[in-house]
């Protein structure tokens, strides 16, 4: 959600901003800013929408020699994404940028108009700078100054603020939103995460919440936890395919086996970064997420009881935080976040963590912020996801989420020989199941074209693909504006089958190796009532309108993936022939770091 960068160095400024710039775009695409102080000047420009509106602003503007840079793309928090409430916010001679949220900007926004500031947007940030030159006038030094102010913000923030003050340095602050410093040859960076450090730089820190500070260009070797940066983190490239998100579906056959690689094997389970008495004295677990990771963790719990015995909980993180929840002394809370920042899950675990529970992450971002924070942590190994509709991510954590149900099942000896290898052989199969046949893909690009009207979807399945129907009917939300909505199928009959017409169309999710025949009353009874009928499946479905044809495998977690896969498909055909932005669709952002 937002994207920072910063720069101190000699080098063209303005391309390194927005070189950074476009490797966060996903995380949010409102608007976008950079301002750059050098010679004395400190220049600012700004756009609404993609970082190319911000490229075609200062197309001519070129800074030579050393200087700093700041830059911003937003997600709209406080006020619409126009140009005025787009960053960098700007006070006389400072400008700051700025991720997350200050809860108590309108009483710090009062006070500072009582003495004379102006406000030009409806932001909470616009009174960072305020304040900041507030507090020069009581201070010699702008540190002293700065500190002052993050000081008098609650909220959660990364925050940049440059003035001409203080021409040689930075000043930068961070609270529970993530932010790196990093250095290369170039100079000095900054970034609320590692994708436009890449290239640049070698060394970084990842701050902590706390943190407050100003860098100049020789600073940087006095922090704290340098590490040298993963040069493996290679920039996500589309290569060839039309969307990310095309890339990232494409890739989940490969993604599946890395998830796998070290852990999974004839002879048994190895979590390497779990150690083996993990899981004494734990009888039950919850597991707390939001959007696509909820349903990874909601398909968990059937795998989890079905497997391991072991009684689990789902929970929305942001239903759980504020609704007193029990906890018990034998709970492991786990957590699973594809970006590992999200504030909701983030403060979720917090509140786990402050009651004593043991806390586990099944998290895609190494050094996040939900891995560092956890006891134990278990990483998906999707690889950069760029596209906001998560695909590969949910793939792997329902991955690894399997897996820790075989392991915990073999410390608790609940599998026999041919039973633990039929489920080896099975998560081999169901990884090979994602790989896109040239064949489906024509098939669900044809059929895209007949469910592009019609008012409403309905995405129906039982047991463990009641989540995939959820799942299947988020992802068209996300990427169609489309209505949809996911329904354990025998639920219909309990009302929402009112609404069956032949324009609303259902996805049935028919599994021949999972309760076939009870789900195929289901759909009859909708489509008796002359709903249009799409069916996924290996088995011929007689009143279906159309069908998807899955290969059958011999589980039904192959079915599982396999009808992933069509649902991901049909949802980005439908997107595309809609003519919307697949990668970036509306009102969304890659990573949620506000409440
Ligand atoms: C997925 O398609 C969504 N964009 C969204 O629901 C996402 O899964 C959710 O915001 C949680 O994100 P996280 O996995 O990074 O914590």
């Amino acid at each position: 959600m937002c994207g920072i960068v910063g720069y101190i160095g000699n080098n063209e400024k303005k391309e390194i901003l927005l070189n950074g710039l476009k490797e966060l775009e996903y995380r949010g695409y409102d608007s976008a800013g950079i301002a750059v102080l050098a010679a004395g000047e400190l220049k600012n420009f700004k756009a609404v929408g993609k970082i190319c509106n911000l490229e075609n602003k200062c197309l001519d503007f070129v800074s030579e020699g050393f200087g700093l840079g700041i830059g911003h793309t937003r997600w709209a928090t406080h006020g619409k994404p126009t140009e005025v409430n787009a960053h960098p916010h700007i006070a006389q001679f400072s400008n700051v940028v700025h991720n997350g949220i200050i809860e108590n900007y309108q009483e710090i926004k009062k006070d500072l108009e009582q003495k004379g500031h102006q406000f030009v947007s409806q932001t909470d940030t616009e009174v960072i700078v305020h304040l900041f030159e507030e507090n020069l006038k009581n201070f010699d030094d702008g540190l002293e100054a700065f500190k002052q102010t993050i000081n008098t913000l609650s909220g959660a923030y990364a925050i940049l603020l440059i003035t001409k003050k203080y021409p040689d340095r930075i000043f930068y602050a961070k609270n529970g939103s993530p932010l790196i410093v990093a250095k290369g040859e170039g100079g000095i960076y900054f970034a609320s995460s590692d994708a436009p450090l890449v290239g640049y730089a070698n060394k970084v820190v990842y701050l902590e919440d706390g943190e407050i500070g100003s860098m100049d260009s020789v600073g940087f070797e006095l922090l704290k936890n340098i590490k040298p940066l993963e040069h493996n983190k290679a920039f996500a490239q589309k290569e060839g395919f039309r969307y990310f998100m095309e890339k990232e579906i494409y890739e989940q056959h490969k993604v599946l086996l890395e998830t796998m690689m070290g852990r999974v094997s004839q002879e048994g389970i190895n979590l390497e970064s779990i150690c083996g008495d993990f899981f004494e004295g734990i009888h039950q677990i919850t597991i707390c997420a939001c959007g696509t990771s909820y349903h990874a963790g909601m398909s968990g719990k059937y795998l989890l009881e079905r497997i391991s015995k072991i009684k689990t909980n789902v929970v929305i993180a942001s239903e759980f935080r504020y609704a007193n929840p029990v906890m018990e002394k034998d709970e492991l809370f786990v957590v699973i976040s594809q970006s590992g920042e999200t504030a909701d899950t983030l403060e979720a675990l917090k509140l786990a963590k402050a009651n004593r529970l043991k806390t586990l992450a099944i998290c895609n971002v190494d050094n996040s912020s939900i891995v560092r924070e956890s006891d134990g942590v278990i990483l998906t190994r999707a690889g950069i996801e760029k596209g906001v509709a998560s695909t590969k991510a949910f793939a792997t954590q329902v991955m690894v989420l399997w897996i820790l149900s075989v392991y915990i099942a073999c410390q608790k000896q609940l599998l026999n020989q041919d039973e633990f290898k039929n489920q080896v052989q099975s998560m081999l199969q169901a990884s090979k199941a994602t790989k896109v046949d040239s064949k489906l893909h024509e098939r669900l690009k044809r059929l895209s074209k007949r469910y592009l009207h019609g008012h409403g979807f309905f995405f129906i399945g039982r047991d463990i693909f009641y989540p995939l129907a959820l799942e299947g009917a988020l992802k068209l939300k996300e990427i169609s504006y489309l209505h949809a909505e996911g329904y354990p199928s025998g639920e219909m009959k309990h009302g929402p089958i009112a609404l069956a017409d032949s324009l609303l169309f259902t996805v049935a999710l028919m599994p021949k190796h999972l309760l076939y025949e009870k789900i195929k009353s289901n759909v009859e009874e909708l489509s008796a009532r002359d709903a249009t009928i799409c069916a996924i499946s290996s088995q011929d479905f007689e009143v279906a309108d159309d069908m998807v044809y899955i290969n059958p495998g011999a589980s039904y977690m192959e079915e599982f993936f396999s009808m992933m896969v069509v649902l991901q498909l049909l949802a980005l055909e439908i997107s595309i022939k809609l003519g919307n932005d697949v990668d970036m669709p509306r009102n969304l952002a890659k990573s949620v770091t506000v409440e």
